[in-house]
């Protein structure tokens, strides 16, 4: 194999994800160690050009982890060959047009999701990017993550028997930003800037239930924004127009039934920022980004429901930590080298942009859900557009 350096653009370096997690974790990560690992246990090496608006935060960044090449313009970096590979972690909003703009310049393009606003436009990139022959790739992380490896070991071994529901459990206090700056970007907050929680997360929820539990068939949500004033990043006050907290429950096709609370607005009384618990015939079990802890069916205690006796067994002692077994690496860079190896034809990357449209359909169709009251079936959500 070629030992020339990859090129990958990266668009939105300064953001929180583009540039922890995409460029520290995973691309300079994957730099610094030789590059790419490939099937002949041979090395790859990338190199990166970076895109932003702020020019002197990216010649700070550039200088700082010795990158050569960076640009506030993107059309500059998109017209340089010697870099095929384009990434995209701008704010949702701005996304379509960008990557809009890597499909016409041919590139192979993988980006953090949602892949658009709306299912229609995901749709519409999903089919123009497969039209012009370029490879994509949405970020899938949270299936990467070793709490998510060891339940789909739990459900590959057959441990849950036949599994009868899920309740996932997302969430934290995210301030306001008034005594306190917010931890999360204010446009989160703003349903014009493309914010909200349903649109956030759901995508998650999608790929996460559709890979590990079976097929979404309809879904019903409320949604809310408790926190209806909060303050930006320069302190000033902002109406928060966007969902802030999404209550659903997700019929599946075939398979259990699966309940997730969604919230920034919640103070946390769990081991991890978000929990799944999976009840199933023969044992359960409640895992986290990191943790899982299990209960055979063998070992489970039998309550009694007694208000009048104050009941002193320790449930939480009931439960067994799934040990690790093997070193997981970060899950957004576990996903890079698999979609930079699928770049290289060198092994199959499942998480294209039209399973990132996937996403966008459960969310809208939890937003109808919402808006109209009723139960809302992918199927017909999807028929609709
Ligand atoms: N996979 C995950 O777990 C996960 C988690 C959080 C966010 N995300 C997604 O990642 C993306 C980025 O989110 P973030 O929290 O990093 O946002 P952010 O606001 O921290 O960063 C976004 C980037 O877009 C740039 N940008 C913002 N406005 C711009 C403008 N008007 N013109 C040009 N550039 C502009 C910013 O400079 C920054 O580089 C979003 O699509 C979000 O949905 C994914």
């Amino acid at each position: 194999m070629t030992t020339d350096k990859l090129g990958i653009i990266v668009n939105g370096a300064t953001g929180r994800m583009g540039y922890r997690q995409h460029l520290v974790r995973s691309l300079l990560a994957l730099r610094d160690e030789g590059g790419i690992p490939l099937s002949d246990g041979t090395r790859r090496p990338i190199e990166l050009y970076l895109v932003a608006r702020n020019e002197e935060r990216l010649r700070e960044l550039a200088a700082k982890h010795d990158i050569e090449k960076f640009t506030t313009d993107l059309d500059v970096a998109l017209a340089d060959e010697d870099f095929p590979v384009y990434f995209d972690a701008l704010i949702t909003r701005l996304r379509v047009p960008a990557i809009r703009k890597a499909i016409a310049a041919g590139k192979a393009i993988y980006t953090e999701k949602p892949t658009a606003e709306s299912y229609a436009d995901a749709l519409a990139l999903a089919e123009e990017a497969e039209a012009a022959g370029v490879k994509n790739g949405v970020v899938h992380d949270k299936l990467y993550l070793p709490g998510l490896i060891k339940l789909r070991r739990l459900i590959e071994s057959g441990f849950f028997g036949e599994i009868l529901s899920v309740r996932g459990e997302f969430g934290y206090w995210v301030f306001e930003g008034d005594w306190q700056p917010a931890q999360r970007p204010s446009w989160n907050y703003r349903s014009e800037d493309g914010g909200g929680i349903v649109v956030d997360m759901f995508p998650h929820w999608n790929y996460v239930i559709e890979n590990l539990f079976g097929e979404i068939s309809s879904v019903y949500a409320e949604t809310r924004t408790h926190i209806p004033e909060r303050f930006d990043e320069a302190g000033k006050s902002y109406t928060a127009t966007a969902d802030d907290a999404a209550y659903a429950i997700f019929d599946l096709a075939d398979g259990p039934i699966v309940q997730f609370n969604s919230s920034w607005t919640v103070r946390v009384n769990r081991d991890e920022l978000v929990e799944i618990h999976v009840d199933g015939t023969h044992g359960s079990a409640v895992v986290g980004l990191f943790g899982a802890k299990v209960q055979p069916r063998n070992v489970t205690p039998k309550p009694t429901w007694n208000p009048d006796l104050r009941d002193d067994h320790d449930y939480s002692a009931d439960w067994i930590e799934v040990p690790q077994n093997d070193a997981v690496d970060n899950g957004f860079k576990l996903q890079w080298i698999e979609f930079l190896r699928y770049v290289l034809d060198d092994g199959e990357h499942n998480y294209d942009f039209r399973s990132g449209a996937k996403g966008m359909l459960l969310a809208e169709a939890a937003l109808e859900s919402n808006a109209s009251g009723r139960r809302v079936s992918l199927a017909e959500q999807a028929g609709e557009k």
